[in-house]
């Protein structure tokens, strides 16, 4: 250890503890390397010190990174970001956001992974490892149960023990197995008591039973108590509070806490300052980082609807919608990075890509919020004389954002009349869809032949998205959230009973819902269409352990194109005495299989598998019984199943893990 603690006095080790102002920690009068954490998951975002904010790659948000379903991208898009990171002198990223999208109304979902937790830890746990594998630091956040923004900085979210073991907490367990450097405590309450202060899920659970071993520091301006917060373990306090320090001497004066429980916390400190000081390399250019996010972007666009409009045929092309020319790249708040790469109009790109057999025409129209009607008859009249139509629409940064959620999931009126009544005129329209979360296509969907969900997707957008409206790159996303038919159809909106959110809806979120209950949804969880045609075939699976199986099949493109396929993998316990799921994902593989080619895939299955939390016994428990192994396309588009049967004596049926 380079950094010894007895090198610090007592007030040098308790203002270690509360950082100096919004973004660096304390050098200690020299002793120790000043730290800079800045935001974000989408993207470097700094504020330098003339509190502007440094320029910087604006990667596809993590709701695309999620669409991939690719931990090699998860990895890439980590890695990426580190290196902006290292060329502006920032030691620790303050992402990724893990926090489960329970509601399809939160304003930040689109800076989080999925409704599924065995997606969001996988992908959140590949991008802290491509972040920190370049010696950048990482803040896993916002942990726990912080899934909705009204009220944040007060509500107490009430949720039972198993709901949090199952749903909440498996993200930020799987996730913690890379050893962030930070895990990052949110503002709201956990069954009533702070997180920032919140022993129990701080200590007992992410340090315990997790195994988390870096410093958990707050989110900015959730600290609430100085005693409870360094009994709970908290190790640093953002941005600088002065009242830390005064508060913390206090409760140290009268026995409230320890100089020990201070040593703790400040150790941690001293370790993450360690581990910061790595030799650190920049590895990729500037262009080589944009190239990365196209590439991210490719794999996160989701083709959701395709009635033979797609890949575009030759021809007269109209593309109509501001979005075309000023595409948004991401969600609102701390997370937004500002990128001075300058976009390129769809039109134009497309025309590049489709070449000399088509006429690619831009039709501005300003849509959002409120529609100019003089210029969407400009593009009505393009679209007349157009064989193909494209309409560039959906919400930007002004409507999912942090800070505030949705209060519906629709388009504006004047975009979804600008849908229809194009549609009027031109029955091939092909609807580009910007959003960071689900939308409530009900009004329109029927009257286009093709929806592309371009989320959002950082600066290079447009150019992934003409690289898969033309077909030079085949669609490979699949949806990480449910899309419902409607708002009403979802069983979770923010049903605040004064500032306490009540998780009555238990382990039924997103599909876990849906599908257990028939709730017929517009698109499922994993649905993602491709120009390619997919064979699932030679389904085999082996008991290698008392409760680890290996499965494997064969997948077959049985099409002419190249193309990228994300096979999944779901577990149903058939006969459980406990209300289960009607199936939970429990693995998943995306593999490029060239045109005519069979690839065997192979994913292996533990204890945790097929186990659900028993509150009872407090432990992870899988009952002896029957289960199912569907191997799937979507949730909904299963292609391959096996049954098996498990029996475990008492002793190996409980697991503490
Ligand atoms: C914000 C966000 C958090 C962000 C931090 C610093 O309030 O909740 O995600 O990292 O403050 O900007």
């Amino acid at each position: 250890m380079k950094y010894d603690l007895k090198q610090l006095t007592l007030d040098e080790k308790i203002t270690l503890l509360c950082g100096t102002d919004c973004w660096h920690t304390y050098g200690a009068n020299g002793k120790l390397p000043v730290l800079h954490l800045s935001d974000g998951p989408n993207g470097l975002r700094k504020i330098d010190e003339n509190d502007q904010t440094v320029k910087a790659t604006a990667m596809p948000n993590i709701s695309t990174l999620a669409n991939t379903w690719s931990r090699e991208c998860a990895y890439l898009d980590g890695a990426t970001i580190a290196d902006d990171c290292i060329e502006n002198n920032v030691d620790v990223l303050l992402a990724p956001g893990a926090n489960i999208k329970r509601t399809p109304l939160c304003g930040r979902n689109f800076e989080y992974f999925s409704e599924d937790p065995y997606l969001a830890g996988t992908l959140a746990k590949e991008y802290i490892k491509g972040v920190q594998d370049k010696k950048v630091g990482t803040s896993l956040k916002h942990y726990l149960a912080n899934n909705c923004e009204t009220e944040r900085f007060y509500q107490t979210s009430e949720v039972d023990e198993r709901t949090l073991r199952e749903i909440y907490m498996p993200a930020f367990e799987k996730a913690v197995e890379a050893q962030p450097y930070t895990v990052m405590c949110s503002y709201n309450l956990i069954n009533g008591v702070y997180a920032a202060e919140n022993k129990k899920y701080l200590s007992d659970y992410l340090r315990q039973s997790f195994g988390f071993k870096g410093v958990i520091v707050s989110d900015w301006g959730a600290y609430r108590s100085a005693y409870k917060s360094i009994n709970a373990t908290l190790d640093l306090v953002m941005p600088h509070c002065d009242m830390h320090f005064a508060n913390v001497k206090a409760a140290l004066e009268k026995g409230l806490i320890t100089e020990d429980q201070i040593d703790f916390c400040a150790q941690n400190m001293l370790n993450l300052i360690e581990k910061c000081q790595a030799e650190k390399g920049v590895t990729t250019t500037k262009e080589e980082r944009h190239e990365n996010a196209v590439k991210i972007a490719e794999e996160g666009i989701v083709l959701l609807k395709n009635e033979g409009a797609l890949p575009l045929k030759q021809g007269k092309i109209c593309v109509g919608g501001n979005f075309a020319d000023n595409p948004p790249i991401g969600g609102g708040g701390s997370a937004y990075v500002q990128t001075d790469y300058q976009q390129k109009n769809l039109a134009y790109l497309l025309q590049e890509d489709m070449g000399k057999g088509s006429q690619v025409e831009f039709a501005h129209a300003y849509l959002h919020p409120i529609g100019d009607t003089n210029k969407t008859k400009a593009v009505y009249q393009c679209a007349y004389w157009a064989d193909s139509v494209i309409l560039c629409v959906g919400n930007d940064s002004g409507i999912e954002s942090e800070g505030y959620d949705r209060k519906t999931i629709k388009l504006s009126s004047t975009q979804e009349n600008f849908i229809i009544n194009t549609a009027k005129y031109n029955k091939n329209v092909i609807v580009v869809l910007f959003a960071g979360s689900a939308v409530d296509m009900s009004s329109w969907i029927d009257k286009v032949n093709a929806v592309v969900l371009a989320g959002f997707s950082g600066e290079g957008v447009n150019q992934a998205l003409s690289k898969i409206l033309s077909g030079k790159t085949c669609p490979s996303g699949k949806l990480n959230e449910t899309y419902p038919l409607s708002l009403e159809d979802c069983n979770v909106k923010v049903n605040k009973v004064g500032l306490c959110e009540r998780y009555s809806e238990g382990i039924f979120v997103g599909y876990r819902y849906y599908d257990s209950f028939n709730v017929p949804v517009l698109f499922p969880f994993g649905h993602g269409l491709s120009y390619a045609k997919f064979e699932y075939s030679n389904l085999c699976v082996t008991q290698t352990g008392n409760t680890d199986f290996e499965v494997s099949y064969d997948i077959t493109n049985t099409s002419s194109v190249d193309a990228k396929e994300v096979s999944q993998l779901y577990v149903k316990d058939v006969f459980c005495t406990v209300s289960r799921p009607e199936k939970e994902l429990k693995g998943f593989s995306k593999d490029l299989i060239k045109a005519g080619e069979t690839k065997k895939v192979t994913l292996n299955l533990n204890y945790r598998s097929f186990a659900y939390y028993n509150t009872a016994l407090d432990k992870w428990h899988v009952e002896n019984g029957d289960f199912e192994i569907m191997i799937a396309s979507s949730l909904t588009d299963i292609k391959l199943c096996a049954k098996i049967n498990i029996q475990l004596d008492e002793s190996t049926q409980q697991s503490q893990i």
